[in-house]
């Protein structure tokens, strides 16, 4: 069993209002360092850097995740959960790696249109630094990245990899080691967040039967339900900054702190009875799932199609709700409640 990572021993900043306030001033939370020290040597782009670069490399970014790029996707992933949920209909059905694993490589090589790479990907397992018994390793994702980045200067690696070899950003092509940081953070943005929202809201069903009728009838039920297991779960609860001060002093010689989102979403000021998934919490008072600020994440609408397909095929099969039967998952204390934050495993059954 392993200890606390580097991150979540650093100071944090805690709480919703600090959060929010320290995600908007990048100019005294920088993000200009590089994580993962033991699985990669370049910074995953553009999550890893400060304007100026990060509004360039975010303005090439953004058109891929507008509502005119995904909407052609969505009956693609809607059809892919169809096919995913399936065995729900014979028996039971495991969550992570029988439908967000597969769900989501699906549906980030829609994103890269790159298909032919699925079956590589799917065999990393649920992080992209691989399974080998609780030891990370960012080999294969890296020889995977060389050569689609080889491919987008030939113009054969896909629409995504083919326009970062090409594209001047900020002024200038992308040096290699960039265009290795955007494609890493696009494999890696949007898989175990988005397996692990898809495991959260089967179990927040599963634990809150009462609600199952109101979310077969009700997309705006489904979408309130969507946004809680958010909140509660909060799938990236902690993310690193190098606190700068108040005047903006140097990111080498200023302290490491983690900005606590998990900490902001369960904040008790905020959210009444913060453990409890309620649907009627006021929109005036939005989760920081999916961060705050200039970093707020750009996969955010595609996380929420995968998360809409994937509930929409579990309760026309088990229109009368499930249980789960089996669950191996990382428990986060909020109060005195336990809220699973990551999942190994999910087996739920209809009825
Ligand atoms: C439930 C699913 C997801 C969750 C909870 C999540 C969460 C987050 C959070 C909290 C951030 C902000 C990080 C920071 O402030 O340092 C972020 C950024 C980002 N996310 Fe996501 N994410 C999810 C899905 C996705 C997907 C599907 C993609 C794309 C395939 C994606 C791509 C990104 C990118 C590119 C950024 C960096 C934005 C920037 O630095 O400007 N995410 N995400």
């Amino acid at each position: 069993m392993s200890g606390p990572s580097r991150v979540e021993r650093l100071p944090r900043v805690t709480g919703y209002d600090a959060v929010r306030a320290a995600g908007r001033d990048f100019e005294r939370y920088s993000s200009l360092h590089q994580g993962d020290e033991d699985v990669r040597t370049y910074r995953q782009l553009p999550l890893e850097s400060d304007p100026p670069l990060h509004s360039a490399l975010r303005a090439f970014l953004v058109p891929f995740f507008s509502k005119g790029s995904l909407a052609p996707f969505q009956l693609g992933i809607e059809a892919d959960a169809r096919d995913l949920v399936a065995p729900l209909r014979s028996g039971k059905l495991e969550m992570v790696r029988g439908v967000g694993l597969p769900l989501v490589v699906r549906t980030i090589a829609r994103l890269l249109d790159r298909p032919g790479d699925i079956e590589e990907w799917s065999s990393w397992g649920p992080s992209v630094w691989g399974d080998h018994d609780g030891r990370r390793d960012g080999a294969a994702l890296l020889a995977f990245l060389e050569r689609a980045v080889n491919e987008g200067a030939a113009g054969t690696g896909g629409r995504l990899f083919n326009l970062l070899a090409s594209t001047p950003i900020a002024g200038v092509v992308l040096t290699r080691d960039q265009q290795i940081g955007v494609g890493s953070l696009l494999l890696a943005g949007g898989r175990d967040t988005v397996m692990n929202l898809i495991a959260g809201i089967a179990w927040m069903v599963a634990a809150h039967p009462t609600h199952v009728a109101a979310l077969r009838g009700d997309v705006t039920t489904r979408t309130a339900f969507i946004e809680e297991t958010l909140r509660l779960t909060t799938p990236l609860g902690l993310m690193e900054r190098i606190d700068r001060g108040v005047g903006g002093g140097d990111p080498g010689q200023s302290p490491h702190v983690g900005l606590d989102f998990a900490s902001a979403n369960h904040d008790a000021t905020v959210f009444t009875c913060p453990a409890e998934l309620r649907l009627d919490r006021p929109a005036s008072s939005p989760h920081v799932a999916f961060g705050i600020g200039p970093h707020a994440c750009l996969g955010a609408p595609l996380a929420r199609i995968e998360a809409h397909a994937v509930l929409h095929e579990l309760l026309t099969i088990a229109p009368n709700g499930w249980s789960s039967t089996s669950c191996d998952a990382q428990f986060r204390e909020v109060g005195s409640v336990k809220i699973p934050a990551s999942f190994q495993r999910l087996v739920v059954v209809a009825g």
